[in-house]
């Protein structure tokens, strides 16, 4: 089997008694762009921090493209673009200047160097401000600087930590559509919030939370699940729910209430082919008024809410803060308390 190019083992972090990334493992195949999502906190940056080399770990273990990214460190630096969380620019240079400086840290042979400047700011968008300093570019631009940054010595592996953060909605767009394309050619494993927009480019989604993984699913997974159907009958509510609780394509069957003789069914289908014409044939011949009939794929927001909102929910079913009166529990962090 070939070595993936991310491998991550039982990776934990923690900071004092904050346990910030948990017993995390996965493996990132050569090529796979990866969305790495979990709410404020959930150690995805730190993760990200581990793989680059930046922080070490508290225990486990990571290689990219084979190499410890404890013992190896070097050899995994040659081989990832990085763009962390916030990007560390040098305000008086200029951004063509600032790249070239990069590109020459990077071993990037003179001969050459400037053409791979020229063509990652081309492919970032930011030829145009190229001669401006750094310290004059909105954050949007530096955002782009540093993804331009990521490229410069053409690594198989890039590490993106939240690279739409801070842009606009066509840039975030923009930003998306270079991802994919460098997704061809990169393995990509790239953290965001912007759930709808991720939709679009990723091959896989890991969601994080409270350091360890809660989802792991490859894109063509997510989209095999099963589809719901939503419909809105206007008739006898329960003679309708019986009615489609008996039709062989039909696994379940919820019905909520719009208006007094208007309800709402969502309908859980057997298989994943799409049933709505026999369905909508069948409610007509019955007589019943069919008001919607619309098929329901789970989204990545939807996902991510159910994964995220269960823990949230468990979280605020625990109990309730005592009174002052009473002995302090231990601190709100439900989880438990790493060892040193
Ligand atoms: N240097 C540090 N010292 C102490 N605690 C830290 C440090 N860096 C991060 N943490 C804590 O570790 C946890 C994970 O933080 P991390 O920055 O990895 O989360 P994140 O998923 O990237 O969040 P965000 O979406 O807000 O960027 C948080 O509880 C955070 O407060
Ligand atoms: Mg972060």
């Amino acid at each position: 089997m070939q070595t993936p190019a991310i491998n991550v083992q039982n990776l934990s972090k923690n900071y004092g008694s904050v346990q910030a990334v948990d017993d995390v493992t996965f493996q990132v195949p050569h090529g796979e762009l990866v969305g790495f999502l979990g709410p404020n906190g959930a150690g995805k940056s730190t993760c990200m921090r581990i793989l680059t080399t930046w922080l070490p770990a508290s225990s486990g273990y990571a290689w990219l493209n084979g190499y410890d990214v404890m013992y190896q460190s070097m050899e995994v630096r040659r081989r990832i673009g990085y763009l962390p969380e916030s990007v560390p620019v040098y305000g008086e240079m200029r951004v063509h200047e600032y790249l070239t400086y990069r590109a020459k840290l990077k071993g990037v042979e003179r001969h050459g160097r400037r053409a791979r400047v020229d063509h990652c700011m081309a492919k970032c968008r930011v030829k145009e401000v190229q001669n401006r300093l750094l310290s004059t570019l909105s954050k949007g631009y530096r955002q782009r600087v540093g993804l331009a940054d990521t490229l410069l010595a053409d690594p198989p592996i890039l590490i993106l930590d939240e690279p739409t953060s801070g842009l606009d909605p066509v840039q975030i767009g923009e930003t998306l559509a270079t991802i994919k394309e460098l997704g061809g050619q990169h393995t990509i494993l790239f953290s965001t919030h912007v759930l709808p927009e991720v939709e679009k480019v990723y091959d896989r989604v890991i969601i994080i939370d409270k350091g360890r993984i809660k989802f792991d699913e490859t894109k063509k997974a997510i989209d095999a699940r099963e589809a719901s159907y939503l419909l809105e009958v206007r008739g006898p509510t329960d003679a309708v729910t019986a009615f489609l609780r008996d039709q062989p394509e039909v696994a379940s069957v919820k019905a909520k209430t719009i208006e007094s003789d208007l309800t709402g069914f969502e309908v859980r289908s057997r298989d994943r082919k799409d049933h709505r014409e026999v369905l909508a044939g069948r409610i007509a011949a019955k007589g019943w008024g069919l008001r919607r009939v619309e098929v329901q794929r789970p989204s990545l927001e939807a996902i991510f809410n159910e994964v995220v909102r269960r823990r949230q929910e468990t979280a605020v079913a625990a109990p309730a803060p005592v009174a002052a009166t009473e002995p302090t529990p231990a601190p709100t962090e439900p989880d438990k308390t790493p060892a040193a």
